[in-house]
């Protein structure tokens, strides 16, 4: 069985679908099977921030109702073999969340769509929206994992604090299978500039930590490099050697969830000494 991460923040604009993108793809590039699901169902993008915008005939609603097979709506990556995206749909009012009752999914069948994803892949990385919504809390209590993601700025963090609190109450109880514990709940924070931490401008590592009380999975650092390459539908690995920190910060990430023991910064020069995190 692979393992299944939910992405999250309540808020917009802190990096969740861009850390899905390139964590997918160097999940990948390590030679492990992995598919990203955009479950943004009112604003899709990871189609875009992927390269891979107009590729996909079918949609994760079509997959979770039924009406298509998981095969006909996995794009195969046109760099990466073993990566494969399920896109959300095009078009997907709010109306329509409304009209069945803010239920149109059930349980069992978003059950059923993750377990044959899990079954198939090593990795399955779920990029969820910042609205709770009905899809969002289902696949947080099947979920093995939830990244939860901050900036270092106070509206951020606020807002992790928000969703840390939200998934702890949504699945520290009555989880369907219950030897399974509870989620595991990491922090990643993005956008990281460690002259701003060092200097005060933006909070530091230990206030995120000790706001959100949860324990830090990784650091990305602010690229514009890798913000350029992906207005060219490019991922970090590919925007030449600017881009580079932002991908070894996502490679060491990938690293962790491979299992593997990566100190914190590894290979990323943060500009500041290198022994003092802030
Ligand atoms: N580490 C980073 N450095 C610079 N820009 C970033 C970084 N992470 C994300 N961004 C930019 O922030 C914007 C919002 O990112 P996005 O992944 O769409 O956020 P979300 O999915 O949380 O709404 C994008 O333009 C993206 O390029
Ligand atoms: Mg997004």
């Amino acid at each position: 069985m692979g393992k299944s991460y939910i992405i999250t923040s309540f808020k917009g604009g802190v990096g969740k679908t861009t850390l899905s993108a390139n964590l997918a793809i160097t999940l990948a590039r390590m030679g492990n099977s992995v598919v990203a699901v955009d479950c943004d169902l009112e604003s899709r993008c990871l189609d875009i921030v992927l390269g891979l915008e107009n590729s996909a005939l079918f949609n994760i609603c079509d997959c979770i109702r039924g009406t298509c097979t998981i095969d006909k709506a996995l794009v195969r990556d046109t760099r990466c073999d073993n990566l494969f995206f399920i896109s959300a749909p095009a078009f997907y009012p709010e109306s329509q969340e409304d009209s069945t009752g803010g239920d149109e999914f059930s349980d069992q069948a978003v059950a059923k769509f993750v377990k044959q994803l899990t079954e198939r892949f090593d990795y399955v990385i779920f990029d969820l929206p910042a609205r709770p919504d009905n899809l969002y809390r289902k696949l947080a209590l099947l979920a093995d994992a939830a990244f939860v993601v901050s900036l270092h700025t106070a509206t951020s963090i606020r807002a992790a604090e928000k969703t840390a609190m939200a998934l702890n109450e949504l699945t520290g109880y009555g989880r369907e299978n219950e030897t399974r514990g509870g989620l595991d709940i990491r922090l990643i924070v993005n956008g990281f500039k460690p002259k701003d931490a060092k200097s005060g401008i933006n909070v530091g590592l230990y206030e995120i930590i000790s706001k959100t009380k949860l324990q830090l999975y990784g650091v990305v650092p602010f690229s514009v490099a890798m913000s350029k390459a992906q207005e060219m539908g490019k991922l970090a690995y590919e925007g030449g050697s600017s881009s580079m920190p932002f991908a070894k910060a996502v490679e060491n990430i990938a690293s962790r969830c491979t299992g593997r023991k990566v100190p914190l910064f590894k290979g990323v020069d943060t500009g500041v000494n290198k022994n003092t995190v802030y």
